[in-house]
């Protein structure tokens, strides 16, 4: 069974930031205390056993699976389901399978929070889930570029129309600051978050500047204490918190 809020990170668009946006702030939460499930709903792109460098699969006890932990999150992917890099060749009812197989059969003990890491595409997944979760949240993810707003404004039309509660928009890769200054500079473009947040009737609640990853560590993705991100990772957290909590 999955207690807790369940928020959805989604964009529309790929590569905008999804899977690193989910990973972060479910290690926020968890850093706040929270008991946080990560669950990886990108079936035929899983990252995020990648993005946490988890080699482990899960265990499993009277034919229910314990998720993998990691950071202090409890994690599951379908990256631990499947062999090696083979290719899955599931169709579109699957979701329903995954998400229900994840529901019923992980154990996942008492939770605060569900964070569900969303495949790019605004059609049958977000369609399907809003169906399969009719209670969960979206945070939905967007450059600053209006191409990647446009798109996302699509994904967000949907869980108007499905009345999903739009917690807020994250502008990723807001603004890049080189080491030592206080310049930020906009290297795509500026606004995006903005205008989605307004067409939306939603409010941007976090701008992540872009940081270059730490390739000396396994999880360069994963923002320690003394990155940028990090702080504005645990910021988000507890704007999350607060905004789950806030009476509607
Ligand atoms: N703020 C940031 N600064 C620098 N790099 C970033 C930032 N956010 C994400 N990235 C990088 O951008 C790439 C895409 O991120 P990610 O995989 O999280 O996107 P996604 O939206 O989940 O993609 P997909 O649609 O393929 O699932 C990754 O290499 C990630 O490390
Ligand atoms: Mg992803």
């Amino acid at each position: 069974m999955l207690t807790g809020e369940i928020i959805a990170v989604t964009s529309g668009k790929g590569g905008v930031g999804k899977s690193t946006v989910s990973v972060n702030l479910a290690l926020s939460l968890a850093r706040l205390g929270k008991q946080v499930a990560l669950i990886d709903l990108d079936i035929y792109g899983f990252s995020v056993p990648k993005i946490l460098n988890l080699t482990s699969k899960p265990k499993t006890m009277n034919g229910k699976i314990i998720p993998v932990e990691s950071y202090g999150v409890k994690v599951m992917s379908m990256g631990f389901l499947v062999k090696g890099n083979d290719p899955i060749v599931w169709r579109g009812p699957m979701l329903g399978k995954i998400v229900e197989h994840f529901a019923k059969d992980v154990i996942w003990g008492e939770l605060d929070y569900v964070i569900l890491d969303l495949p790019p595409g605004t059609g049958d997944v977000a369609l399907d889930l809003h169906h399969l979760i009719p209670n969960s949240k979206e945070i939905i993810v967007t450059t600053p570029h209006p191409a990647a707003t446009h798109v996302a404004e699509r994904a967000g039309t949907m869980a108007l129309k499905t009345k999903h509660e739009i917690l807020g928009i994250v502008e990723n890769m807001s603004y890049f600051t080189p080491p030592n200054s206080e310049e930020q500079y906009f290297l795509f473009g500026k606004g995006g978050g903005d205008q989605l947040a307004q067409e939306l009737h939603s409010e941007v609640i976090a701008r992540l500047p872009i940081e270059e990853p730490n390739t000396s560590i396994l999880t360069p993705s994963v923002y320690e204490p003394g990155s940028l991100l990090y702080d504005h990772y645990m910021t988000l957290g507890k704007t999350v918190d607060s905004l789950v909590k806030a009476p509607c």
